[in-house]
Parts: C-alpha cells; structure tokens; sequence
C-alpha cells in the first residue's frame, strides 16, 4: 500500500519512520506542500494520501483526489473541519481520523500554560538572561486551595481535573455530560464557574453553540482576577472582548495555545512575514498573557499515537474493517 503524505515537518516523518518497519506493507512518500487542487495529482497512483488538520481538503481539492481515484484520505489529526465530507461521500472516498492520540499530552500543557502565567516564568526567564535578578513584578498566587473550573470535561478536560486535584485545588466543572467517574469534581452551571474559578480552562470542542462563549457578559461574571486558558479552539473566545478584559484588569494571567485567526501561523515559520492580523502582537503586548503555537498535543507519546493509529487505519481500511470510532465518512 503506498501512502503519500502531504505537509510533513520533521517530527511527522520522524515519528513515522520510528515505527514503519512494524508494517512492511506501507510504503510511505513524504511531501512538504500542502494539498492544494493544483499538488492534489501528485497522488496519482497511490491507494491513499495522509493530511493534517490545517490541509486544505475543501470541496474542490477533494474532487480532484477523487479525479485520481483516491480511495482514502487518512486523516493524522483529530480534527476533520477542514474536510469537504459531502464531497468525500460523492467520490466514494473514506475518511479516517485518529480520535484521541494524548489527552494527558494538552492537559499538561493547559497547566504549563497556567503555571507560567501565574509565576511570570515568561518574564522571569528573559530576566535572569539579562542579569537582572529582581523580584519586582514577579508575584505570582498558589494554586493549591483554589478553585479550578474545567469548561468541557471529555478526555482532556478529565485529565485537567485530575491534574488539578493533584495539584490539592477544589475542582468544579460545566459539561452537559458530568462525567460520573470523577467523583471529586462538583458540576455546576457555566455562571458558578465564572463566578468561583480561580483558574479556568477551556477544554470543550467549538461548537456552534459556544463560538465566543468567552465574551463581554461572561468576562463581567467571573471572579476577580482568575487565571484563563485555552487549549482547545480560538473562536471559544471573543478576542477583542477579552483584549478588552485584560486591560480592564479583570485577569490575573492568561495562556492561549490557539486564538482566532491562527490558521495561518499554525507550525509555519512567519518571522520574514509581515503579518497581516496584530491579534498575536497585541495580545503578547501584555505582561500577563502566554501566547504558544498550537503544541498543547506535541509530545513523543502523543507523536507515537497519532503515527501508529493512522498506519493501523490504513491496514484496516485495505482488510474491510475500519475501526468505527476512527471513521469520519465511509
Ligand atoms: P471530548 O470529545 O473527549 O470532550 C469534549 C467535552 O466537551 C464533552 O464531554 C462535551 O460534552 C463537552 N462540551 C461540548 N460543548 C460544551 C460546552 N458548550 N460547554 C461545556 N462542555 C461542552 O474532546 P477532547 O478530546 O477532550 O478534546 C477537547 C478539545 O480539545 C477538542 O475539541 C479540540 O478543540 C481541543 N484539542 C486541542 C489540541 C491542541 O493541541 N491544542 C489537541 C487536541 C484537541
């Protein structure tokens, strides 16, 4: 079965590369570009194509893999927003995807995210570098003894709880579906957890009931000074409302792995671009805020699951029998 991947950096094929030799009937052929209508024939000729979350499988380029009879479009993510399904299911081509891979993987990093923020690591870190060793403005608060508010409490948002039950913090939560094993965790309504948190932690998918569930109102709900995270989508968030509520003061710190207007920026190197969004750039002209680039799931662990689920798709795709929680259309 040969298999061509588009978009790969240097952890893609290292990853995949590590455990190749476990199935010696893949053959893999790796591409830098992205799918576009115009790379989408490159895939002549091959029994599959591999893509990543911020490819751009669109109706049009999905016709044109169909165009080269593609049966199956693996997908090495989670995500499948970006794939033209109507137009899978009219090219009879299969769409896999890799569900879970780490959720302990970002849940770590929501706390990274929040412990940086709170203890100024960012700031300390470029200090110290400077010889400047003063404490000034470097206060941070403990965490233990206060309230967590987990918004979403799927696979990652569970981990987030236990984390921060780890961590000897009270956890309360929002989620339509409690969770009845995390027996520690009280559940309470979105306006609790605004009102109580201390730190809160976006770990819901985007839906389109809560696109910018993070606004103007719920910023004037919440606690003084909690610390706020997101992980998970950027439009979970208004950004200029919360602009807004960082100047007003209303955080003590807040760490965004993914804001709106990323997609561009995702894992590409931007430094000689002249930018055309200043959402990046006014957010970080805040001595409080965290900005990373979408790496909340980049771990070895997380890596090595997303490379052995998708070759483990490709086989069951080739044997007839596709995981069904794996099948995004069929
Ligand atoms: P999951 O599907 O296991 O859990 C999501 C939970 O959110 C469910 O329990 C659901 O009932 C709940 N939920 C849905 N809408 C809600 C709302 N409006 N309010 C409260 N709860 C709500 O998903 P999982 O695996 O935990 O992932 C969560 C999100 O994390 C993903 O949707 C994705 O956006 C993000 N993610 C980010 C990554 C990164 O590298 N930054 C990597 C992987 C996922």
């Amino acid at each position: 079965m040969r298999i061509l991947f588009y978009d790969t950096k240097k952890y893609d094929r290292d990853s995949f590369d590590s455990i190749l030799s476990e199935y010696p009937e893949i053959q893999i052929d790796y591409l830098d570009t992205d799918l576009s209508v115009q790379t989408a024939v490159l895939a002549q000729g091959y029994d599959a194509i591999c893509a990543f979350v911020s490819s751009d499988l669109s109706a049009p380029v999905v016709e044109a893999l169909g165009k080269e009879k593609i049966p199956l479009i693996l997908m090495r993510c989670a995500g499948y927003n970006n794939v033209d399904l109507d137009a899978a299911k009219a090219a009879g081509i299969t769409v896999l995807r890799v569900p879970g891979y780490s959720p302990q993987a970002v849940a770590e990093h929501a706390m990274a995210l929040a412990l940086a923020v709170n203890r100024k690591i960012h700031k300390a870190y470029i200090k110290v570098r400077e010889n400047n060793f003063s404490l000034t403005g470097l206060t941070g608060m403990n965490f233990y003894h206060k309230t967590a508010g987990i918004v979403g409490t799927g696979k990652i948002g569970t981990a987030m709880c236990n984390i921060c039950r780890g961590f000897g913090m009270r956890v309360i939560a929002h989620d339509m579906y409690p969770n009845k094993n995390l027996d520690f965790v009280e559940y309470v309504s979105m306006d609790t957890l605004l009102a109580e948190s201390d730190l809160i932690s976006l770990h819901c998918p985007l839906t389109s009931d809560n696109y910018h569930m993070i606004n103007n109102y719920t910023i004037s709900k919440i606690k003084k000074h909690p610390v706020l995270v997101n992980t998970s989508r950027g439009a979970l968030i208004d950004t200029e409302d919360l602009i807004r509520g960082i100047r007003a003061d209303k955080f003590f710190g807040v760490g965004l792995d993914v804001y709106e207007e990323e997609t561009q920026n995702v894992f590409e190197n931007r430094e000689d671009d002249i930018l055309q969004s200043s959402i990046v750039s006014r957010l970080l002209s805040f001595p409080n805020v965290i900005v990373t680039s979408h790496q909340a799931f980049l771990t070895e662990e997380a890596l090595e699951a997303i490379s052995r689920t998708t070759l483990d798709n490709a086989k069951a795709f080739v044997a007839g029998n596709p995981d069904p929680k794996n099948v995004v259309s069929a």
